[in-house]
């Protein structure tokens, strides 16, 4: 990937203190996704170490969504929503998880053929919980996790031993 198409998108997101709550230093990545060379640099970024390797991508609600749906047209490949509970008709699986700041839980539907190869995607990797949960849930399934990915992974929160080794674009 070019080193300076990425630092380009890597500077189009935003750092804004004190969201949801007062320390909390929140990466808005809407500049980023509003930009179309950043956007597709993202994309293609967080695939390439797996691409020929999934045939899915799912994303976890809501921001994974956004890239997930990225990724998926980037590499023709599907796409799987996560939800946080109580969105589905019929949820197949079900995990809960802690955040960084609260809890949650995260359902699927089983709309993937048993063994489908997926790739997990999520905007950023803080304490692991979420990507932890989605992995999770995704075994639950009987799917093949192939990758897990995420745009940026706050370093100091280690979640890459909570749910690693999860690839990243940008860490800080
Ligand atoms: C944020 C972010 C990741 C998660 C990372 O989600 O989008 O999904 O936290 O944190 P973790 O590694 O500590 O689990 P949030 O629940 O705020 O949801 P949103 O995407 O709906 O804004």
């Amino acid at each position: 990937m070019n080193p300076d198409a990425l630092a380009r998108a890597e500077a189009l997101i935003a750092t804004i203190p004190d969201f949801p709550e007062p320390g909390i230093l929140f990466r808005d990545i809407s500049p980023l996704l509003a930009d179309a060379a950043g956007l597709r640099t993202i994309a293609m970024a967080m695939a390439e170490p797996f691409v020929g390797r999934f045939d899915v991508v799912a994303g976890v609600e809501a921001r994974g969504f956004l890239l997930a749906g990225a990724l998926a047209v980037a590499s023709g490949a599907g796409l799987a929503p996560i939800r946080k509970a109580g969105k589905l008709p019929r949820p197949a699986g079900s995990v809960s998880y802690d955040l960084e700041y609260g809890s949650a839980t995260i359902e699927m539907s089983d709309d993937l053929p048993a063994g489908t190869r997926v790739l997990l995607v999520d905007d950023v990797l803080a304490t692991g919980g979420t990507l932890r949960a989605g992995q999770q849930l995704l075994e639950q399934l009987g799917y093949e996790i192939t990758g897990t990915a995420v745009l940026m992974e706050l370093a100091a929160l280690g979640g890459q031993r909570v749910c690693g080794p999860v690839h990243s674009v940008f860490t800080v």
